[in-house]
């Protein structure tokens, strides 16, 4: 039975639900893994995570879809990002085939906490990693412990599909050091301040450039940009220090392939934002969000499509890109993991 609660009204926020994953890794191997109605972790005061903050995590999310089956959305490519995040952390990679198994297990076991269809809510899946021995030399952890839990969320930002006024930030998204294509929990650390800093100047989100130049658009703290050129190709920035989003690369392949737009995967300059008809930031919690202005110190760039509704070429790629997470649309080979038939 659906757990009673009040689907549409969820913003994205944490509600715990009963059951979780936890496996732990020591002596060089993970164990077996287990599912706990416990949400506690206990951890040393010397822990790898606590002392140098060696920790990443993942994103994904379980849907309803439209004749009443749960799934998943390409949880292989989490498993496989998730790898590249602890090989970058000096953390044990959890086997992907086992990730994407506790994954279904975790959410076959909390299924009435899968939001039905057509509620505007979904189930947020969040893996993670931290080293959990105590660590007190600048050294990486021996023990770690993986984990999945699950969350029932409704839209990332307030208002959900209205468009949001984002800003150029002083402030680099990633700590500083070449890590910024990884999940590592100090990259959002590092963010944290930037984010309050916009949300108290009336900002949704901070646009952030490339350290090296400042002239480079890169991302946002926790999606990518998609913007449309008024002849209604797909333009996404391309660089090594953004996050490799899951949707991005699935939006670039059916802007392709299902819509026969033109896609360029390039670096995109803060001077040509301008010309843009349309912008949006996408990814698992934002889906796709549509920016109807970005200012940048007081001088604003605002898209043709405005701040009423999505953008016409946004609203297409978001109807399909939701359509086959939902199941109402075709979806291409892979992409779907049916969790409860
Ligand atoms: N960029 C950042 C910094 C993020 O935190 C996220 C969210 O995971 C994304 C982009 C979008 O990635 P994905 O589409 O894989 O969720
Ligand atoms: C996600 O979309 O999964 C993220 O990790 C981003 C964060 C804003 C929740």
């Amino acid at each position: 039975m659906s757990k009673n609660i009040d689907w549409s009204s969820l913003g994205f926020g944490y509600i715990e639900t009963e059951q979780r994953f936890v496996s732990n890794y020591k002596d060089g191997s993970w164990d077996e893994g287990v599912l706990t109605g416990d949400s506690q972790v206990v951890i040393s005061e010397c822990a790898g995570v606590l002392q140098y903050a060696q920790t990443c995590f993942e994103g994904l999310k379980a849907y309803t879809t439209e004749d009443g089956k749960v799934v998943c959305f390409r949880p292989d490519l989490n498993a496989q990002r998730m790898s590249d995040s602890c090989k970058r952390l000096e953390m044990p990679v959890f086997p992907e085939d086992k990730f994407v198994e506790a994954v279904a297990k975790v959410v076959e076991a909390n299924i009435d906490y899968v939001p039905p269809y057509g509620s505007g809510a979904t189930l947020y899946i969040r893996p993670y990693m931290f080293g959990s021995n105590p660590v007190i030399g600048v050294k990486p952890a021996t023990e770690y412990q993986f984990r999945i839990f699950v969350t029932p969320v409704g839209p990332y930002f307030k208002g959900g599909v209205k468009p949001i006024v984002i800003r150029v930030s002083d402030f680099d998204r990633a700590a500083p050091n070449g890590t910024g294509h990884i999940k590592a929990g100090l990259n959002y650390a590092m963010s944290l301040h930037a984010i309050q800093d916009a949300h108290e100047q009336g900002y949704a989100e901070n646009l952030y450039l490339d350290p090296a130049t400042r002239t480079k658009v890169e991302e946002t703290g926790g999606a990518n940009f998609i913007f449309i050129t008024k002849d209604g190709k797909l333009v996404t920035p391309k660089s090594n220090s953004i996050l490799p989003s899951i949707t991005r690369r699935s939006l670039m392949y059916v802007a392709e392939k299902y819509l026969g737009m033109e896609v360029e995967h390039r670096e995109v300059y803060l001077d040509e934002l301008k010309d843009f008809a349309e912008c949006g930031l996408c990814g698992t919690a934002a889906v796709i969000s549509p920016v109807g202005k970005i200012v940048d110190h007081g001088k604003e760039i605002c898209f043709p499509s405005g701040m009423d509704d999505m953008g016409p070429v946004t609203k297409k790629l978001y109807d399909t890109l939701t359509g086959i997470q939902m199941g109402r649309i075709e979806a291409p080979e892979g992409w779907i993991k049916v969790i409860k038939e």
